[in-house]
């Protein structure tokens, strides 16, 4: 295959382009390979930064908006980087009487850090989700596979800080 020029990203190294290509050039011309495509590239690169999808639509010869509205319709894929670490807060009834909001209220206050958000250095992405199933625990917030209850503001910083 020819070598294509590769957009400037600061995420993505050179190595990560000649893996994408091989990606690339082997889903070209196959129907249906652009999910496919744009899993194993947010694999490479832990999410689909815009350089990447226009890189993608040029190398599969398709339409960017197809490329584009693809990426956007599934929640599995990422157009911004996600932090290290996941953090999921339960919005539900029972957690938001509890106090999550307070407790989200601090995480702000600490690390600048909103409900879809990803702090600065990449430490935290913090994401809301409906009830999950642990209202007897309530707040509940999961990091990463960590579930913890009873999170209220006191408490949140310092289970957080466990993280790096
Ligand atoms: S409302 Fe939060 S676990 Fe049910």
């Amino acid at each position: 295959m020819k070598t294509n020029t590769h957009p400037h990203h600061p995420d993505i190294t050179g190595e990560m382009w000649t893996r994408m290509d091989e990606i690339i050039a082997n889903g070209k011309g196959q129907p249906g390979s652009l999910i496919t495509v744009l899993r194993e590239c947010q694999e490479v690169v832990g999410y689909l930064p815009s350089e990447l999808l226009s890189h993608i639509s040029h190398g599969l010869v398709l339409p960017t908006s197809q490329v584009f509205g693809v990426a956007t319709f599934y929640s599995f894929f990422s157009l911004t980087p996600k932090g290290r670490h996941i953090v999921r807060v339960c919005t539900g009834t029972a957690c938001y009487v509890k106090g999550i909001k307070e407790a989200m209220g601090r995480i702000d206050t600490t690390f600048d850090l909103k409900e879809g958000e990803t702090t600065e250095d990449r430490r935290f992405t913090l994401e809301g989700v409906r009830c999950l199933g642990a209202c007897g625990l309530a707040p509940v917030m999961v990091v990463d596979k960590d579930i913890y209850g009873d999170v209220t503001s006191n408490k949140v910083i310092n289970i957080l800080e466990k993280y790096e």
